[in-house]
């Protein structure tokens, strides 16, 4: 994610109360993990799921992956309790899920700049994804993503977005299109990177690859995913094609080459280059080129 010291195209949701499954889930190549303590967890297992995160991050998940800790909301009585029982030095960034105003984020950083203190952190290291969810938190997406140097991306929740306006969740996903391309917007508006939710369909490999394709277009290069089988498609619909790499390339050496000449303007593949196209291009093979899953940036 931009300004942040990792580059995430999956992050593989784990149910906090599920011991067996944390033990395994670095296994499957996932950029991240978020260890789940709300909609994931029943109410009467917070408690528990608390404790088994807690344990987790004090022994190390194995694989070493980096750890996402989604707490429950600010509106639900639950967080300050989440970060107190749960959080530990291991967990590198909060989700801060039904986020719906700056504010929520300023709250937060005050409980971790505590957290970071008692930890003995350095401060303002451990990162907030805000999860843009809610009409309101659509409206405000932007005022969220600008608000605090700790926010490393905003995701999009589809599913809590379609029962907060009380509209159907279609295949098609025309109710999506302004709420998914908004979140996007805000959050490069604030130099953040842009996670998409979850598909929920964890057999349809080919429906994940095309709602991933989708998220792509509109500028995601992130995805929340619930099954390991969804790590490889997502990773897929992520990277670039082979040929586009080649064209950027080739964008990239004749632009250069214009440049050289003094020129700021060149036709290849008989289409006019010019800058936009040249950071387009630029993107791309620094896409191409980023390092492999969980690795940290240079
Ligand atoms: N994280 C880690 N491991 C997972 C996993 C996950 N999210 N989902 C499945 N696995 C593991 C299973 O434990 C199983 O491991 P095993 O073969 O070593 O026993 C393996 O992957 C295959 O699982 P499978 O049998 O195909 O799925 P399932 O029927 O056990 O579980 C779900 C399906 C949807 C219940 C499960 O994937 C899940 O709980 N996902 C997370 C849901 C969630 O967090 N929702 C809230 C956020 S939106
Ligand atoms: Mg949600």
């Amino acid at each position: 994610m931009s300004g942040a010291p990792w580059v995430l195209r999956s992050l593989l949701f784990v149910p906090g109360n599920r011991p067996d499954m944390i033990a395994k889930a670095g296994r499957y190549g996932a950029d991240a993990l978020i260890l789940d303590l709300e909609d994931g967890v029943a109410p009467d297992e917070k408690a528990r799921a608390r404790q088994v995160v807690a344990g987790a991050l004090d022994a190390g998940v194995p694989g070493s992956p980096i750890v996402f800790l989604r707490v429950n909301g600010s509106g639900s009585g639950l967080l300050a309790w989440d970060l107190r029982e749960a959080f530990r030095p291991g967990a590198a960034a909060l989700c801060l899920p039904k986020c719906e105003t700056p504010e929520a984020v300023l709250t937060l950083d005050a409980s971790l700049q505590a957290l970071e203190s008692q930890h003995r952190l350095p401060r303002g290291g451990i990162r907030i994804l805000p999860m843009i969810e809610s009409a309101r938190g659509v409206v405000q997406a932007a005022a969220i993503a600008g608000s605090h140097a700790r926010v490393c991306g905003l995701a999009f929740g589809a599913e809590d977005y379609t029962a907060d306006l009380g509209v159907a969740r279609t295949r098609q996903g025309a109710e999506l299109a302004y709420p998914r391309a908004a979140v996007s917007v805000a959050a490069r508006a604030a130099g953040v990177d842009a996670v998409d939710g979850i598909y929920a369909d964890f057999r349809d490999a080919d429906g994940l690859r095309a709602d991933t394709g989708a998220a792509r277009a509109l500028g995601y290069t992130g995805k929340m995913l619930i099954h390991p089988a969804q790590v490889a498609p997502v990773h897929a619909a992520f990277a670039p094609e082979a040929a586009e790499v080649e064209q950027a390339r080739r964008i990239v050496a004749a632009f250069e080459a214009a440049e050289a000449r003094g020129s700021g303007i060149v036709v290849v593949d008989g289409a006019m280059v010019d800058r936009p196209v040249v950071l387009r291009a630029r993107r791309t093979l620094a896409i191409a080129s980023r390092p492999a899953a969980g690795r940290e940036r240079d």
